[in-house]
């Protein structure tokens, strides 16, 4: 029998410090990419797991720099709602604004501002000429709800305008002037071309740093499995617009992998896929031949994976990393880390080891913006965090897609548990960017390149590992 070889994971090593040219780590940029064309301003992707992404995470995510990946546990309609409501929660310009018409009643705005959550409605005539915009304030007085929208409207005499032409520093400009929030856009004939809002604005200026698609909208990612209606959904995804989709499955480096890929291709056209999870340099090695745009790595690392425990099976994740990336790079085709990520630290040692991108699960769970409630026990707060193989999920994936006989037939190799509420997401993003940022001045690295680059790995021990963190000390608490 051959030699077993060693792997190891992130607490195993530490990155060697090396002269540093820094004087402030704000120099190091952190730009990097997802995919072959999808780049981000922070090298941080949310899990596609039910208690970790959905449109709220993605939506605060992407405006931060990352990008959330929205998990496929939902029916395909929920799906497409939930990649929907990233997709409108910012434009530049809305290109197909909302319209009512000047006839229909009172009653009928109510419902439909109500059902599509928007603040006001532009009203035009049966051939799209602008005649005028019902705002919330105009429906809170209005008296008779079977009064047509023309009686309470700003009528177009009144309105101030923009065209084709208008830039957005223009329509700054105006919502300054003018104190208006809505900047309907009409054509020569006077017919609505477009709408351009001082919330979008807001936005703009307050996220510079939001990864955004080429109409300004947040970009998002959808995620498929591989059996089932897999081509159905991503179908529906791609048409609600998402940027990028994940084919997830335990396993990514198996035949049903490589059948689902040239399925998907067939029918996604030049969406950006991304395939895992694997592992090993040859999974890397076929993954980037069947023509993928990314690799997601990880078996077995998760914080809620027993995946290891269950079948003896895994990798640990420093070396999946660096083995999956040496290839990966030969082909120009980034690497997700998938799982594991603890501590900042963990960021600097996945991204050095060849990583583009990390993608985080239970970190996330914890904040405000995962699906799901807080809990309090004992005086503390928590949210529920799963593992996506774990019964629970198991079982509502069953019910949803009829799969499977009887429960035997599934396989746990994940597990439910409570995560300590965080906060905001911001505010652990802020540790973990700032994190990162320090590490590349240690290493003098300005770029995620060259921090890749410049990267050595010292093996510690476990007396290195223990004098890492605080030691000998009292705590407070
Ligand atoms: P963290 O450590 O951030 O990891 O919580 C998130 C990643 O864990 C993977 N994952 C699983 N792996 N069984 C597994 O073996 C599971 O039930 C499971 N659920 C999630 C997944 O790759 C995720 O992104």
């Amino acid at each position: 029998m051959e030699p077993i070889p060693l792997a190891l994971t992130y607490d195993d090593v530490l990155v060697v410090p090396r002269r540093s040219s820094f004087i402030s780590r704000t120099e190091a940029n952190i730009k990097t990419r997802l995919t072959r064309r999808l780049s981000l301003h922070i090298p941080i992707v949310s899990a596609n797991m039910d208690t970790v992404t959905e449109s709220e995470m993605a939506i605060a995510l992407a405006r931060l720099g990352g990008i959330g990946i929205v998990h496929r546990f939902m029916s395909i309609e929920d799906n497409i709602e939930e990649i929907k409501r990233v997709k409108r929660a910012e434009n530049f310009i809305i290109s197909e604004p909302y319209t009512i018409q000047g006839e229909n009643t009172i009653a009928q705005a109510k419902e439909f501002i109500e059902q599509h959550g928007v603040s006001g409605l532009l009203v035009t005539s049966i051939d799209g000429k602008l005649l005028g915009v019902l705002s919330g304030r105009d429906l809170l007085f209005a008296r008779n709800d079977t009064s047509p929208v023309s009686d309470v409207m700003t009528p177009r005499m009144r309105l101030i305008v923009g065209t084709n032409t208008t830039s957005l520093e223009e329509a700054r400009h105006i919502f300054i002037r003018e104190k208006v929030e809505k900047l309907p856009l009409v054509d020569t004939e006077d017919r609505v071309i477009g709408l351009i809002t001082s919330r979008d604005l807001e936005h703009h200026i307050n996220y510079p740093h939001a990864n955004r698609d080429p109409r300004g909208r947040l970009v998002v990612g959808g995620s498929v499995g591989v059996h089932g209606d897999y081509l159905e959904r991503a179908q529906a995804l791609i048409q609600a617009g998402v940027d990028v989709l994940v084919i997830d499955i335990a396993h990514g480096h198996s035949d049903i992998m490589f059948r689902a890929i040239e399925k998907l291709r067939a029918v996604c056209g030049d969406t950006e896929l991304i395939a895992g999870n694997v592992a090993t340099a040859q999974a890397a090695y076929d993954l980037c031949e069947a023509g993928v745009d990314a690799i997601k790595v990880g078996i077995g690392p998760g914080s809620t994976c027993i995946t290891r425990i269950v079948t003896g099976c895994g990798m640990p994740q420093l070396t999946a990393v660096m083995e999956t990336a040496k290839i990966a790079k030969r082909y120009n085709i980034p690497v997700i880390a998938d799982g594991g990520i603890q501590k900042p630290g963990d960021l600097v040692k996945a991204i050095g080891a060849g990583a583009d991108t990390v993608m985080i699960g239970g970190l996330f769970a914890g904040v405000h913006e995962s699906p799901g409630v807080i809990m309090s026990r004992d005086g503390k707060k928590y949210k529920i965090y799963r593992g996506s193989a774990s019964f629970a999920v198991a079982q509502r994936r069953k019910a949803i897609h009829q799969e499977g006989k009887d429960l035997g037939a599934v396989v746990a190799e994940g597990v439910e548990s409570v995560v300590p509420y965080k906060g905001p997401i911001e505010e652990l993003l802020r540790e973990f960017i700032g994190g990162l940022k320090s590490g590349m001045s240690y290493t003098d690295s300005h770029t995620i390149e060259e921090l890749q680059h410049n990267v050595s790995f010292i093996r510690i021990t476990h007396a290195g590992l223990r004098e890492s963190g605080p030691h000998d000390i009292h705590d407070i608490h």
